[in-house]
């Protein structure tokens, strides 16, 4: 007999509360801009799992190649009993980590979406038996606590580089609040897209078949459904550019002419200028000097670094002081 709960953290109206806010306080910046975790309903998830199959998107391939190369070392050097996955969606690479860690007792899915959680853990228990699986519906970035009886040592993974979706500020304040989740020598297991040549880096968000433009231009679809939005998909250019300064990509809607948008719910009216850019999203990408640094300043000690073959994407282990 194995278990798996499905527990809400969060209160079942506080998802429509945060997009309202973010939205109302999105359109009305100077300049534009909108937080990238409402690309991900139905359809933006299925994009997103579109973009990992293309030739342009290399870091979950590169990610893939490193679980499934290294989990074994990876597993041995934590020993966990419990393995806490933040941002889980459909666990698909966490397969490589499960099947490695031989003592793990329990397994915490994490994830704002309850659907991509009971889907995933259902898929688990087949090939997972014995394993507790005590799914979280939760968003990381408003804090959490976990159930106090999990056994330790606890393993925290936070894969597919979604780190480097979170400002600088917001990346310290997350690195803490995993910190704080963890006791001393337990582990953080965490994915990092790398640094590199500006051609790869823009291609990856950029590519030939459009797929990441229709992913960038569903944000558009949620505001516009949920909150009775007419913001039209095809008045914006998808535009995706290396920041040099800050390394990261941004990925930005492009107004085509003036236009001016209204969202009922909110009672906005919203004008764009011809040429106007509105952020979308930040992705981040790392040097392993950063990673370290802003991990030590967290308490996590870094015990072990892998990239994939080609030195794309990096998975770091740090430990807990
Ligand atoms: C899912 C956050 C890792 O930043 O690369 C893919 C999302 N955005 N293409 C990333 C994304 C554009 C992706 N993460």
């Amino acid at each position: 007999m194995s278990p798996f709960t499905l527990t809400r953290t969060l209160p079942a109206d506080a998802t429509a509360a945060a997009l309202r806010a973010d939205v109302a306080e999105g359109l009305t910046a100077t300049p534009k801009r909108l937080p990238p975790k409402w690309f991900y309903d139905a359809r933006g998830s299925e994009l997103f799992e579109r973009i990992t199959e293309l030739p342009e998107y290399y870091p979950t391939r590169a990610e893939r190649e490193i679980l499934a190369d290294r989990a074994a070392e990876i597993a041995a050097a934590t020993g966990a009993r419990t393995l806490v996955e933040l941002g889980s969606g459909s666990s698909e690479k966490t397969r490589h980590l499960l099947r490695a860690l031989t003592g793990l007792r329990c397994y915490l899915p994490v994830d704002v979406s309850e659907s991509a959680l009971a889907q995933a853990g259902e898929a688990l228990l087949a090939d997972h038996p014995d394993l507790s699986v005590r799914a979280l519906v939760a968003d990381f970035q408003a804090g959490f606590a976990l159930p106090g009886d999990v056994p330790g040592p606890r393993l925290l993974a936070f894969l597919g580089g979604t780190v480097g979706n979170l400002l600088p500020a917001e990346r310290a304040a997350f690195f803490a609040t995993a910190s704080g989740l963890l006791a001393p020598g337990d582990a953080l297991l965490l994915g990092t897209d790398l640094v590199k040549d500006e051609a790869t880096l823009v291609a990856a968000y950029d590519d030939a078949q459009g797929v990441t433009a229709e992913f960038n231009k569903n944000v558009l679809h949620v505001i516009n459904r949920e909150l009775g939005g007419d913001l039209d998909p095809a008045a914006f250019d998808h535009v995706a550019l290396w920041d040099a300064d800050h390394e990261w990509i941004e990925m930005r809607l492009r107004a085509r002419t003036d236009l001016t948008a209204k969202i009922t719910a909110l009672d906005l009216v919203v004008p764009f200028a011809a040429g106007e850019e509105m952020r979308t999203e930040i992705s981040a990408k790392f040097r392993k000097e950063r990673v370290q640094s802003e991990l030590a300043a967290a308490g996590l000690h870094t015990r072990g670094w892998w990239t994939d073959r080609a030195g794309r994407f990096a998975l770091s282990l740090s430990v807990r002081a």
